[in-house]
């Protein structure tokens, strides 16, 4: 990044919605996943946009438990070819790949990278997870999915030498490849690598964590951090420093940008995109009231409770089972259902969201009690263009986000209202670039070409 603060937009590309209903809304697709065509219309819809990326997911194991929480990681592409295809298709948008070292090798990384930043010129970048599913351990030999340090330990070693293997490839002249002898603690490489170097030099890093050692990794060796859910604007503000400070210790405050998860429900106007939000929520499937606790996968963030009445009396401190979803809560419950700061907090998120309130004309339902039970996968605001955009313009000023990777509720439909209605808004505050300034990811980053040998 220059050292003026530019605002910058992905799009968390997940076929049927990040939406827990996305699937179910009319306007979805719901073979979306195995759909190329519409996944490279979606990436050319965010590329007119000037959107920097287009972000792939992925997880190494599949499990029934994310029907509950995000369906569309449950199957799909890979995203390596996935990738592929969308550069095929369009000229300037970043393609963001998600790859865990844990269980790949740092030469196949390094080289399938350098094919995707060739294949499109400068566009590619690695989303380096240390992996979300422990059952992917019983994918690949493995009898335990390894604690926190020795994943990254393992991905320390592992981007290190991948950012030695690219500029261990050959220049565009063809000449220039040279052999790296690494031994290091895990990994014996020699190098040079097969694919010549890659055009942006260093293939952009995402890190997405929310422990200790993701955060140092983060600020040490990745271009973007993918911030995970924090409760309050404060928290959100404490973790932006804290990357922030993190990085400044490595000479790089400038070169991470941090970029958290935003859900966008836009509408033309308030009262149609509290209506969209309703209509999503009640396309939810919810479990038997009996089935309670924290059982449920939050698509790549741990567990969540379960979607139901139950889950919500437990995390209210207050038993609403057998209530009528649709009625209106009556005060004196929702007074009690507040007593404690976690609930006190989750009725003002209901407000925020629903413009619904524990005392006025209008008041929070039962259901809206059991919305809110789940851990977000996301930070979501419901509102008018305007209001989105304000949001965005108050993160961005407060020193709590860098920009935003936008989850699309339901696909397409999300992606478009976004791009319509509230990019523009954006780019009339000046907040948002109208034309890309060039062509690789590297150049909508502003970050330079490493030279040869500067992999830290
Ligand atoms: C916002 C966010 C997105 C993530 N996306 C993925 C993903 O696509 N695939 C994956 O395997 N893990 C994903 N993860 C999980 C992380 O890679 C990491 O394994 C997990 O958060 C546990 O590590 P930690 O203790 O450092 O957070 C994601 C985590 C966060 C916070």
């Amino acid at each position: 990044m220059s050292t003026e603060r530019e605002l910058h937009l992905g799009l968390m590309f997940w076929a049927t919605g990040t939406h827990a209903a996305g699937w179910r809304h009319p306007d979805a697709v719901a073979d979306a996943a195995y759909d190329i065509g519409l996944i490279q219309e979606v990436s050319r819809t965010a590329e007119r946009a000037k959107f920097d990326f287009v972000f792939l997911g992925d997880r190494l194991a599949t499990d029934p438990a994310l029907q509950h929480s995000n369906p569309a990681q449950i199957s799909r592409l890979e995203p390596y070819s996935t990738a592929a295809a969308i550069a095929a298709a369009t000229s300037h948008i970043g393609v963001v790949v998600t790859a865990n070292p844990t269980y790949s090798d740092p030469y196949s990384i390094a080289r399938l990278l350098a094919s995707l930043d060739r294949v499109s010129e400068g566009r590619a970048a690695w989303n380096l997870v240390t992996g979300a599913d422990a059952a992917a351990a019983f994918n690949f030999g493995r009898d335990a999915h390894w604690d926190t340090d020795k994943r990254y330990d393992w991905a320390e070693e592992t981007l290190q030498v991948v950012r030695d293997l690219w500029d261990s490839g050959a220049g565009p002249d063809g000449t220039g490849a040279r052999r790296i002898v690494h031994r290091g603690r895990y990994f014996s490489v020699d190098g040079p690598l097969d694919v010549g170097r890659p055009p942006q030099g260093h293939v952009v890093v995402l890190n997405a964590g929310t422990s200790d050692r993701s955060r140092e990794l983060g600020a040490r060796g990745a271009d973007i951090v993918f911030a995970g859910p924090q409760p309050t604007l404060l928290r959100r503000k404490e973790y932006y420093a804290d990357i922030k400070a993190r990085a400044a210790r490595y000479g790089r405050e400038q070169q991470v940008a941090v970029m958290p998860g935003l859900t966008p429900i836009v509408a033309a106007t308030t009262e149609e995109a509290v209506a969209l939000y309703d209509r999503l929520n009640a396309l939810l499937v919810l479990d038997p009231d009996q089935e309670v606790g924290e059982l449920v996968r939050a698509g790549g963030i741990g567990e969540g409770h379960r979607l139901n009445l139950g889950s919500a009396s437990k995390v209210f401190g207050v038993d609403l089972r057998g209530c009528d979803l649709a009625a209106e809560v009556p005060a004196e419950t929702l007074a009690r259902a507040g007593t404690s700061e976690e609930g006190a907090r989750r009725l003002a998120e209901i407000t925020r969201l629903t413009r619904r309130t524990v005392d006025g004309p209008c008041r929070i339902t039962y259901a809206d009690l059991v919305h809110i039970t789940p851990a977000p996968l996301s930070h979501t605001v419901v509102g008018n263009p305007e209001e989105v955009a304000d949001m965005i313009q108050e993160w961005f000023e407060e020193g709590a986000a860098d920009g935003f990777n936008i989850y699309p509720a339901y696909v397409p439909g999300a992606v478009t209202a976004f791009t319509e209605l509230v990019v523009p808004v954006l780019q009339r505050r000046g907040l948002y670039r109208k034309e890309y300034a060039g062509r690789t990811l590297r150049e909508h980053l502003r970050l330079p070409v490493p030279p040869r040998g500067t992999a830290g």
